[in-house]
């Protein structure tokens, strides 16, 4: 039975694809609407995000609304088959607000409050701005919650950043004595003897700063918790007021490339659909293969927020105006780069911007239409021919990516190895190990979620744990049992170290994973950068890998308790010592990685062994050469499998099996498949 979520908006159940659009910078040339809206469907277009930062235009003074404008744009958008994601504009205010109301501009670390400028420039606990928001959202509520053309609200822009003036130091403590009671607990939490930091009333409780604290590492971990936190409910704030004129608008915000400061785990409860910004840097090296897993790994995230499809807000339809150097997209990358967000879940393609604007910092970035004004550029005719392909894939709306495999980070992870002071303060590379872990699986077209300790883990039959080095006991407990019931996992150094509270598991390291993966990691040494040791596998290991792989900055010095080793150190005193390890238990297996590992080589040999061995789902079983990837979506009876050629060369994929269909002209396909440079095939198979 086929099986599919319901297209994002009933009111327009095909592929979303346009962009930002920004009339009210244009309101003074009349003509230049009109030229837009005819240009909009010749590149087949029909869907705008608007208002993103029209505060100004809308509210010209305080109390004085100007909503006319707007109802032309929505009107004649709804006269075309246009539609619009409406947003709220509190991503940037208004100059008379920040003037008369100092306090919705925000106070940096270092508590001096900014100068009206900019955007994203604002106190989100601040009583007036929340209150300026609700007034502007209420009235943009009424006004167009019902309207043709809206198909769901746009809430802000690129929530992120913290503030630190006096109401987000009260909002901190109020959040803390919610979460611990009393002050006691709160000491113990943060370990506050060290240092002689005990508190002894709430109101000696600051955010961390420059010049004041910041070592304390709970007290770091619960302040990002808190400005994570602190923001959703800005976000929600935002939400209620727009939800009483039309709770089925579905409410979205634009969220970027794992995001360091929010926990966007938490705001996916509360959004209805999850959108993000994607901005590779294409074509920095020969081959785009590091950037596309980059990519795809964001991809995955996202999709995994709600396991449901995703929109792509924005995307440039050509370079960038603030990447160190902003390249062209060169020929078939557009194509590529929009299908490879499709292929991992998006069932829409945006783009940041319609419209170059003609002032001001981005008026360099990449649009849809340049300022020469009209259709008659490489860039739209890319576009068009993208709306013409997505306009023919719209079976492929709704499909799920059906995934076996899982990757688990979470945020106060990532926060907590950051802020560590440990072995290795020249650089963890925390991101970068997990980007490793995932392109080794992205590369053999193995469809991958990126989770949480909340998720369920019983989906998956291989899940990665690549430096859980904050992990709850629960956690701990899930992951034994996931392996007890027969999952497969792959945890590396420097996990099970600390707890919730940064506080590090007492009774041997990786502490609530030791019985899992049966070893003790009794020291951990940080290498410098130029330091080099290697991993040796040992004959006949279960694995059946051979050699030896150079290792570098991290090696764990383990004792193999109920495991058995696989490989083991090649140099320095503790050559010979175990190196990766495996443990079987209940039905399962656990590797243990301790070190490591120099480029790709190991990784593609080490996962290829335990997806075959864990019999974890691939796009297309057939091999895929280096920097080309295949990736799955499906209803449960008919395939999409996407073919995307990152590696700069030609490729050729020879097909397997039987039955695959070009997507685009329902041509059968067997046998080879040439894809060029930038290239991406699209083939589908009815399992029936
Ligand atoms: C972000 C913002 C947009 C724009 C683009 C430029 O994604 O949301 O308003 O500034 O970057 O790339
Ligand atoms: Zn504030």
């Amino acid at each position: 039975m086929a099986n599919k979520f319901p297209p994002i908006s009933s009111k327009l159940p095909a592929f979303m694809h346009g962009a930002d659009y920004n009339p009210d910078q244009w309101l003074h040339d009349p003509k230049v609407f009109e030229e837009d809206i005819r240009l909009m469907k010749l590149a087949n277009c029909n869907v705008m995000a608007i208002g993103i930062f029209a505060w100004s235009a809308l509210e010209p003074e305080e109390g004085h609304f100007n909503f006319e404008w707007m109802d032309h744009v929505l009107d004649t958008f709804a006269e075309n088959g246009i539609y619009a994601w409406m947003a709220t504009p509190s991503g940037a205010r208004p100059a008379w607000m920040a003037q008369k109301y100092p306090e919705v501009l925000r106070v940096e670390m270092n508590r001096v409050r900014n100068l009206f400028g900019v955007r994203h420039n604002h106190c989100y606990t601040s009583p007036v701005y929340r209150d300026k928001t609700t007034i502007m959202n209420t009235k943009l509520a009424e006004r167009y919650a019902n309207h043709p053309a809206i198909l769901g609200w746009h809430i802000s822009n690129e929530l992120g950043g913290e503030c630190h003036c006096d109401y987000c130091q009260s909002a901190f403590r109020e959040w803390l004595k919610a979460k611990y009671g009393s002050i006691d607990k709160l000491n113990r939490a943060w370990w506050t003897t060290f240092w002689s930091h005990t508190y002894t009333d709430w109101t000696q409780v600051e955010s961390p700063a420059p010049h004041g604290e910041n070592a304390v590492h709970g007290q770091n971990l619960d302040w990002r918790r808190f400005v994570s936190d602190q923001t959703l409910d800005f976000y929600k704030h935002e939400v209620n007021a727009l939800k009483d004129a039309n709770p089925e608008l579905p409410c979205t915000t634009n969220m970027m490339d794992w995001f360091y400061g929010l926990d966007y785990r938490a705001f996916a409860e509360e959004l209805d659909v999850i959108s993000w910004d994607a901005y590779p840097k294409w074509h920095e090296a020969a081959s785009d293969r590091n950037e596309a897993s980059w990519f795809a790994f964001n991809h995955d995230l996202f999709r995994s927020l709600k396991k449901q499809p995703f929109m792509l807000m924005e995307s440039t339809p050509s370079l960038t105006n603030w990447q160190a150097v902003s390249k062209l997209k060169r020929p078939g990358m557009h194509r590529l780069s929009s299908l490879q967000a499709v292929a991992h879940g998006a069932d829409t393609v945006q783009y940041f911007q319609w419209r170059k604007s003609r002032g001001s910092s981005e008026k360099f970035h990449g649009a849809v239409v340049d300022h020469v004004g009209h259709e008659h550029t490489r860039v739209f005719e890319d576009v068009a021919d993208l709306g013409r392909t997505l306009a023919g894939l719209s079976d492929v709306i709704g499909t799920y990516v059906p995934a076996e495999a899982a990757i688990l980070c979470d945020w106060d992870n990532r926060w907590a190895i950051n802020d560590a002071q440990g072995p290795r303060n020249g650089g963890l590379h925390y991101e970068q190990t997990v980007a490793q872990h995932h392109r080794a699986l992205w590369e053999m077209g193995v469809p991958v979620d990126i989770i949480g300790s909340d998720d369920h883990f019983s989906n998956y039959k291989l899940i990665v744990l690549p430096m859980a080095y904050l992990l709850r006991q629960e956690t701990g407990e899930k992951i034994e049992q996931f392996v007890q019931n027969g999952g497969t996992v792959a945890v590396t150094y420097w996990s099970g170290i600390v707890d919730e509270n940064d506080l590090c598991h007492l009774g041997g390291f990786p502490g609530p994973l030791r019985t899992t993966v049966g070893i003790w990691s009794e020291e951990l040494e940080g290498l410098h950068d130029n330091d080099r040791n290697s991993i040796v596998l040992n004959a006949d290991n279960a694995l059946g890998l051979e050699g030896s792989f150079e290792v570098h900055e991290l090696c764990d010095l383990i004792h193999a308790e109920t495991a058995e080793v696989l490989a083991v150190y090649g140099d320095d005193f503790y050559a010979g010592r175990p190196a990766l390890t495996v443990n079987r238990l209940g039905d399962g297996k656990a590797y243990y990685l301790a070190a490591r590992v120099s480029g790709d080589r190991f990784y593609q040999a080490f996962y290829g062994k335990l997806v075959e061995e864990a019999g974890v789902r691939r796009s297309i079983d057939c091999k895929l050469p280096e920097g080309v990837t295949a990736q799955l979506r499906t209803d449960g009876d008919t395939d999409y499998v996407f073919l995307l050629n990152f590696s700069g060369t030609e490729a050729g994929i020879d097909l397997h099996q039987d039955g695959y269909v070009n997507a685009e002209t329902g041509e059968a396909r067997s046998g080879r498949i040439n894809l060029p440079v930038n290239g991406s095939y699209i083939l589908r198979r009815n399992k029936g």
